[in-house]
């Protein structure tokens, strides 16, 4: 199985790079943040309580999480593998996917890491918020505590995966065509050193 973690700040491309990813790859994507908004989408009890932290651009509690991600993963059984997007967003997180991934006798195979500058990210999700409906890309005040989020609790989920020689960043300000390019050269290696 290949199993990667697509990382990076709100903004970095994330989305958009696994739209392509998966459609390449055959793998199954998975989105902490597409799967609350469904979540909201259908007013269920936990995307009501969800909505209040993703408003005020804070991270959603470390269990709600885990728990639609294990909930996806054995609704999954045969995938050839899976690309995560917006999580693990923290430490207790990416704990738990390796265990998740363990009872699975599978594990994360690299982290990739979109690299982008804040001032684009802010132009980008501002940008976005003109026409995506997303109450979280509503106002800069949003966008920016989003940021702090990334900065103070999910950038050391890097250092996690760093020491086991599974994390690499991967330049993602230029065009969507030439991120996926980068990005493609490393799924490439990966997979071709599995054969
Ligand atoms: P989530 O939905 O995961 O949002 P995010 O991480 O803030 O990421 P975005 O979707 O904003 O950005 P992205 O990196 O996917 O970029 P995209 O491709 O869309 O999470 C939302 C909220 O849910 C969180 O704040 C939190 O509250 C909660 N949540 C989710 N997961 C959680 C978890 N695990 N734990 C706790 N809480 C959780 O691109 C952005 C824009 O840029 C698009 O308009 C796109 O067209 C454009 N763009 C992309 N690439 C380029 C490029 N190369 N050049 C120019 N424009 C580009």
């Amino acid at each position: 199985m290949v199993n990667l973690i697509l990382f990076g700040p709100p903004g970095s491309g994330k989305g958009t790079q696994s739209k392509n990813i998966i459609d390449k790859y055959q793998l199954i994507h998975l989105s902490t943040g597409d799967l609350l908004r469904a979540e909201i989408e259908k007013q269920t009890p936990l995307g009501l309580e969800a909505k209040k932290f993703i408003d005020q651009g804070s991270l959603v509690p470390d269990e709600v999480v885990i728990g639609m991600i294990g909930s996806k993963l054995d609704a999954n059984p045969d995938a050839k593998g899976f690309i995560f997007d917006g999580f693990p967003r923290t430490t207790a997180q990416a704990e738990a996917l390796d265990k998740l991934l363990a009872l699975k006798k599978t594990a994360i195979s690299i982290v990739l890491s979109l690299e982008v500058p804040e001032d684009e990210l802010i132009r980008r999700l501002l940008n976005r918020g003109l026409t995506s409906g997303r109450s979280d890309d509503a106002n800069e005040d949003v966008i920016k505590a989003r940021i702090v989020e990334y900065h103070n609790k999910t950038a050391p989920v890097a250092d996690h995966y760093a020491k086991f020689g599974k994390f690499k960043r991967v330049k993602g300000d230029g065009t969507v065509e030439s991120t996926f390019e980068l990005l493609s050269k490393e799924i490439d290696e990966l997979v071709s050193e599995r054969v």
